[in-house]
């Protein structure tokens, strides 16, 4: 939510700028906006409601020359996307500039405090108090007024502040929002995330709410907020540049459905050993989870629909009570947590502000919390005892696709090393599992490789006016996720829905102009889908079926069929997804949708 980027050093901070909201716009697209200190001592700042390429054009001939600058791609929070509103934003002197990801959320009173004491407030923002509390608070030392306004500041976040008489400096600051320190060769950066500056470094540190970070082009010092110098580890990010690239392909989305083979592989590299599933993260908390007696998981979106499949599974496995919960809610209505509750946060980002809240609270009352993620060094890694990474490389897109299938395979993964570590699950179970685990990659890949012919369905479903999607088991949450993605791409409106609960309320929607999309591979629920399948196809709707190859039934019932290869049911849900996936992405192309950066969203969404 937002995305933040600093430059100090040798180079031109503009393009450098420039390249780095262009990796970032997936974070937010409502505006975006740079300062730079030009060579000649000047600030100069540029900012336009729109997408990076709307402010590129603003700059013709491109932005000065200049050594140190800031820049910030908006999903707006507090005031309309506008110019005006956009980062970054300035003190009355107009030689201070921040940019932030985050909300205060005691704007108001400090806005009518800086405006009694003289202050003036042009934008709507809840950021531009900032600008002017480190202007009440500068005598000389850019990072000394940062951490005095920062004691001022209630909320969440991620800020980059520039002093126009401090030309090769930049000071950041985090709390409860993402900010990591790129530590390059006589030069320094400030970013959301790693795929900003990894072109130009993969030495990053990952700061910790309460850092402040205090960066010139040889130097990164990082203090607490009382100026206390704390000692952070460089980590080194293991993907390339060009792993957040297109390449070649028209959307990252598509891109990222392709490398769902690589990407299951790279999940299971390490932890099928022999015929048993392990994970080393869970070593260190082994004793604790010896006396778990129920499971907790949260997540919010694509990432709670990966969940269901490991409650279901815990919960058969090791024959305690499992559930999911969606983050934003868990909070609201917590149930019994203590030592010997397994709480699991199921969270690509690693930055979601609803996901990392429950967590919180469960660490406070005492579970032991256990974090599924994609972003080594993110926020969740550190409110847990353990953390199991999805090795699934960078996702640019902002509808998740690998790494949901990711998700699924790595809670598939948990729960069986907890149910083996437990001693609940059976050798021959276990093997059963690593095989079918093994043999996913390629099935995923033949799945892909129909791509065409959904695209051809795709084409004639296109105009449909609405979608119901219906699963059951193990198929729901792939039904979920369907219909999530044709809402978020396309636009539709796509219900995700328990089979047998289609008759209790949503079947009035069924009509020739919305079609069922039934979630039936092969499992122990196939013949009661049917059955909700038939009463669609009884209302006049079109039936598109996902269906196990070889199901020679389903031909006769459904007016269209995705196939995809057989898999234990666990697993049935990554195979069933991909081509609902994959039609989602046509349907959006042929609705001239914008599939990467579908509107009013941001991939990480580090608000409540
Ligand atoms: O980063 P997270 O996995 O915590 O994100 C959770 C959701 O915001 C995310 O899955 C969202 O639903 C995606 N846009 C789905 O495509």
């Amino acid at each position: 939510m937002c995305g933040i980027v600093g430059y100090t050093g040798p180079r031109d901070a503009g393009p450098v700028l420039l390249d780095g909201l262009r990796r970032l716009e997936y974070r937010g697209y409502d505006s975006a906006g740079i300062a730079l200190v030009t060579e000649d001592g000047d600030l100069f700042v540029e900012k336009r409601a729109g997408k990076v390429a709307v402010l590129t054009d603003a700059l013709g001939g491109g932005p000065p020359t200049a050594g140190v600058g800031l820049g910030h791609t908006r999903w707006a929070t507090h005031g309309r996307p506008s110019d005006l509103n956009a980062h970054p934003h300035s003190d009355c002197s107009g030689r201070i500039t921040v940019v932030h990801n985050g909300i205060v959320e005691n704007f108001r009173e400090l806005r009518d405090e800086l405006v009694a004491g003289g202050h003036t407030l042009r934008s709507e923002t809840d950021t531009e108090v900032v600008a002017h509390l480190v202007e009440d608070a500068y005598e000389g030392d850019l990072a000394a007024a940062v951490r005095a306004a920062l004691g001022r500041l209630q909320g969440a976040y991620a800020l980059v502040v520039m002093h126009r008489d401090e030309p090769d400096r930049l000071v950041g600051a985090r709390l409860n929002a993402p900010l990591i320190v790129g530590v390059g060769d006589g030069e320094s950066f400030l970013a959301s995330d790693a795929a900003a500056i990894v072109a130009y470094t993969k030495r990053v540190i990952f700061l910790a709410d309460g850092d402040v970070a205090d960066i010139r082009p040889g130097s990164a010092v990082v203090t607490d907020r009382s100026g206390a110098v704390l000692d952070r580890p460089i980590d080194e990010i293991q993907w390339s540049a060009e792993a957040a690239e297109k390449g070649g392909y028209a959307h990252f989305m598509l891109k990222e459905i392709h490398e769902q083979p690589a990407a299951l592989t790279a999940a299971m590299t390490g932890r099928l050993r022999g015929d048993a599933v392990c994970l080393e993260e869970l070593d260190p908390i082994a004793k604790r989870l010896a006396g778990i007696d129920r499971v907790e998981m949260i997540a919010c979106g694509t990432a709670y629909y990966a969940s269901l499949v490991g409650a279901a599974l815990f919960q058969e496995w090791l024959g305690v009570p499992a559930r999911s919960t969606v983050a934003s809610e868990f909070r609201y209505s917590p149930p019994p947590i203590d030592a010997r509750t397994l709480v699991i946060a199921v969270t690509q980002s690693g930055e979601t502000a609803d996901t990392i809240a429950a967590a919180r609270l469960a660490g406070d009352r005492g579970a032991i919390v256990v974090a599924l993620t994609n972003t080594v060094g993110s926020a969740i890694t550190r409110e847990s005892h353990a953390s199991v990474f999805l090795q699934a490389g960078p996702e640019v897109a902002v509808a998740a696709t690998k790494t949901f299938v990711t998700q699924v395979a790595t809670v598939v993964m948990l729960a069986a090393d907890v149910a083996r570590r437990l001693g609940r699950l059976p050798a021959e179970k276990d093997r059963e599992l690593v095989e079918a685990l093994r043999r996913l990659p390629s099935q995923a890949a033949r799945t892909i490789e129909k791509a065409a012919s959904i695209e051809e369905v795709a084409g004639r479903y296109a105009s449909a006016a609405g979608y119901m999607y219906i699963g059951r088991s193990f198929g729901y949450p792939a039904a979920l996720e369907g219909a999530l993605k044709i809402k978020e791409i396309s636009y539709l409106h796509a219900e995700g829905y328990a089979a047998g609960e289609l008759k209790h309320g949503p079947i009035s929607l069924l009509d020739p102009e919305v079609p069922l999309v039934a979630v039936a591979t092969r499992s122990a629920v196939y013949e009661k889908l049917i059955s909700n399948l038939m009463e669609g196809k009884a209302r006049d709707a079109r039936v598109l079926a996902v269906a196990t190859e070889g199901d020679t039934q389903i031909e006769r019932l459904a007016t269209d069929v995705f196939w995809v290869p057989d898999t234990l049911e666990p697993l049935s849900t990554i195979l069933a997804v991909i081509p609902l996936q994959l039609f989602a992405y046509y349907v959006a192309v042929k609705r001239g949708r914008d599939v990467d950066q579908p509107r009013n969203l941001a991939k990480s969404v580090t608000v409540e």
